[in-house]
């Protein structure tokens, strides 16, 4: 009897494989050239085979008539990890079609061409496109060539387990939350093998910015060649012969596994390079959400807010707050990432039309500020605050033992932590105005 049985079973067994081989290949759809995709509500888009990861386009906001051409979790509402077009949405009735010569081509609803990958494709023509389960978006020229084109080689501010970066591969934030064109900030593998954190935006910024985070992999003979993000969730940069120069996850941080949970490496908005996971089992309605398993800050409060701000950084939230201190306001009200102002004169108390401003000094407690812009040595407390008040270029003074440090207005760095132990002073007017200038 048992051998029968056991014929039986490995009968269906084989059976069993057979049909569950077939349906994966046939599931694995490749999709001719030829074949498009239109921006409308509800419109259809090409899935992985798991139905995982899904291409086309996004409504960019709810109540929009506008779509991004997207790679986005198809089971998970609003998480785009991939766009074209530099993150610029475009109006309902726009399409993408797979060509031969062009790949991908994105037109608008007259037909005109707004992007494409040609320029990728060094002369390879295409004949399919695959949407796979890693949530690489790939162009072949036949059915089981290497790909010619794939999203995995063009990353925009996120990347997902088995993506690789080389040589001055680039990921770069987004704007804000809802705006997907290039933010402020870049991680970069550069050329000398080191993976840096920068802040893009020099002109408004920080004119003389050094990275606020680099791996140190460009010591010769170890130097970086290319970034893993591996299949288990792991992130590290590698040398030439594969050795593993720096891990971005410390080994104490529990990395879930990737069979469990859906998982992302986004370099956000504000500037901090966070790992997210997702279970992948879960019911729509009990509001599971992404959660943060660790994050790269870096020296982020060095360059995460504007001029004249304090920035935080919260260590549960893993997130970056900036705020303006006292008496001083948001220049533009809906950039909280912004500069601020003084609400009160400050540098035109130079007395020119015979006015001067009294100024007094509030404490800012659990604060510090980086490069100082004058330095004295042993000073007394009261010395060094008094030589503020009568200096119309301190906007910010700080004392620590026996060391005076005076910031100049458009002052940078605020940094403010409950582990920060020093105390600065500000200077705020205090709204008296006097026409003789008060010796200080
Ligand atoms: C799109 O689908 C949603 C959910 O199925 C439905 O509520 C909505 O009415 C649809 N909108 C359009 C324009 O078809
Ligand atoms: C593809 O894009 C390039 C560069 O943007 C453009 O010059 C070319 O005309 C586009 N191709 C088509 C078929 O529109
Ligand atoms: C995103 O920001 C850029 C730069 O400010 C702007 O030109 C663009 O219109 C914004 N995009 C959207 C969809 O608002
Ligand atoms: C991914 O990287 C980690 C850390 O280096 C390593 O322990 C793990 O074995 C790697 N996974 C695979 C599948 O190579
Ligand atoms: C402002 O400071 C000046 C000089 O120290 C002082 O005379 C004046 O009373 C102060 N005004 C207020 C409102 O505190
Ligand atoms: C500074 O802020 C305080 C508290 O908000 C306010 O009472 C005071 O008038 C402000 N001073 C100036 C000069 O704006």
């Amino acid at each position: 009897m048992a051998k029968p049985l056991s014929h039986i079973l490995s009968f269906l067994t084989a059976l069993i494989l057979l049909l569950s081989s077939s349906i994966s290949a046939q599931s694995r759809s490749n999709i001719p050239v030829g074949n498009s995709l239109s921006a409308i509500i509800n419109g259809s888009s090409w899935l992985s085979p798991s139905g995982d990861f899904a291409f086309g386009f996004h409504q960019y906001l709810k109540h929009t008539n506008l779509f991004l051409l997207a790679i986005w979790y198809a089971k998970i509402p609003d998480t785009i990890v991939w766009y074209a077009n530099e993150g610029n949405p475009v109006p309902q009735g726009s399409s993408v079609t797979i060509t031969t010569n062009e790949g991908l081509i994105l037109s608008d609803p007259q037909g005109s061409n707004l992007w494409n990958t040609s320029s990728d494709l060094n002369g390879n023509v295409v004949s399919y496109g695959f949407m796979s389960d890693t949530g690489n978006f790939i162009l072949t020229s036949s059915s089981h060539s290497k790909p010619v084109w794939q999203s995995f080689e063009h990353p925009t501010d996120t990347l997902l387990p088995t993506q690789l970066m080389n040589i001055e591969g680039t990921v770069d934030s987004r704007l804000s939350e809802t705006n997907f064109t290039k933010g402020r900030f870049q991680l970069r593998l550069q050329q000398d093998g080191n993976a840096v954190l920068n802040v893009m935006d020099r002109t408004i910024y920080w004119p003389d910015a050094q990275p606020y985070f680099a791996s140190d992999t460009w010591i010769p003979p170890n130097q970086g060649k290319q970034l893993i993000y591996n299949v288990s969730g792991h992130m590290y940069i590698v040398a030439e012969d594969g050795t593993i120069l720096y891990n971005f996850i410390p080994d104490k941080t529990i990395v879930v596994s990737t069979r469990d949970y859906y998982q992302r490496v986004t370099l956000n908005f504000y500037g901090v390079l966070t790992w997210y996971y997702h279970p992948k089992k879960f019911t729509q309605n009990n509001g599971v959400g992404w959660s943060k398993m660790y994050s790269t800050t870096g020296n982020i409060c060095s360059v995460g807010c504007g001029f004249n701000s304090l920035c935080s950084y919260d260590d549960v939230a893993q997130s970056v707050g900036c705020d303006c201190p006292p008496n001083y306001s948001l220049i533009d009200p809906t950039d909280k990432y912004g500069s601020c102002k003084p609400d009160f004169q400050l540098l035109e108390d130079d007395g020119k039309d015979g006015i001067f401003v009294e100024y007094n000094l509030v404490p800012l407690q659990n604060t510090k500020f980086d490069k100082c812009d004058k330095r004295f040595l042993g000073v007394t407390e009261e010395q060094c605050k008094s030589s503020c008040l009568g200096d119309r270029f301190c906007a910010v003074v700080t004392w620590v033992r026996d060391t005076c440090c005076k910031y100049k207005p458009l002052f940078s760095c605020g940094y403010h932590d409950s582990n920060v132990r020093e105390t600065a002073w500000l200077k705020v007017g205090n709204g008296t105005y006097s026409t003789v200038h008060s010796p200080s």
